[in-house]
């Protein structure tokens, strides 16, 4: 019973990205085609207005139309996107600059790609658990994109909120407070979400 309700109430952290990034999506133009990038069940797809949507996955039980790795330098059509989402996949992968350099390829010229990760996030594999980025991180990524902008979502309450919840039982409560505090940090921030122009 206690894990099924753990199981439905999201953490501090992705309830702060998540209202950051239906916040921005919902600002966003419409788009010719999109990639939902390590999309597993999709949940951001229908904050996005868009003509055509494709969604890959390397997870053979997500709901991705292609099950393939972001990694492969073949699996992505050339200039073929406008937008691409690639929401807290980037520290599930090994070789995050091959990822950026194979989605940056497959955008259109003037595409955009919105990147989230977790900063302070304890170890999720999903398949594996690899990376924490920081702005700097990002900086270096997209020094060669036409444009970037690192948003930070969250606050330290988020994060001590965040190291909490998977140790005491009455986590769920705690998530009231990261309700309360709804200011962000660069510094010290639940994660970034980056949105960058090719
Ligand atoms: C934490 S989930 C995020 C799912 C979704 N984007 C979201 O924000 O709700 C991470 C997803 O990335 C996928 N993933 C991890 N590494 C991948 C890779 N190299 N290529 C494609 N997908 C990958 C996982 O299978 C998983 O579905």
């Amino acid at each position: 019973m206690f894990d099924k309700l753990k199981q439905q109430v999201k953490t501090a952290s992705r309830i702060k990205h998540n209202v950051c990034l239906i916040g921005i999506l919902k600002n966003m133009p419409k788009f010719g085609t999109v990639l939902d990038a390590g999309c597993k069940d999709g949940i951001y797809q229908k904050y996005i207005n868009f003509k055509k949507i494709e969604s890959i996955d390397i997870d053979k039980n997500s709901n991705a139309d292609v099950i393939g790795d972001l990694h492969d330098k073949k699996l992505l059509k050339d200039k073929h996107y406008n937008f691409i989402l690639l929401t807290q996949v980037l520290e599930h992968c090994y070789n995050p600059t091959q990822v950026i350099d194979n989605l940056h390829k497959s955008l259109k010229k003037g595409g955009i790609l919105l990147v989230s990760t977790p900063f302070f996030y304890r170890f999720h594999p999903d398949p594996n658990d690899y990376y924490r980025y920081t702005p700097d991180a990002y900086k270096y990524f997209f020094k060669k994109w036409q444009s970037f902008e690192i948003i930070p979502y969250g606050n330290f309450i988020d994060c001590i909120i965040t190291i909490l919840e998977k140790e005491v039982k009455v986590f769920y409560l705690l998530n009231i407070f990261s309700y309360l505090f709804k200011f962000t940090s660069m510094k010290t921030p639940a994660g970034y979400i980056v949105i960058a122009k090719k």
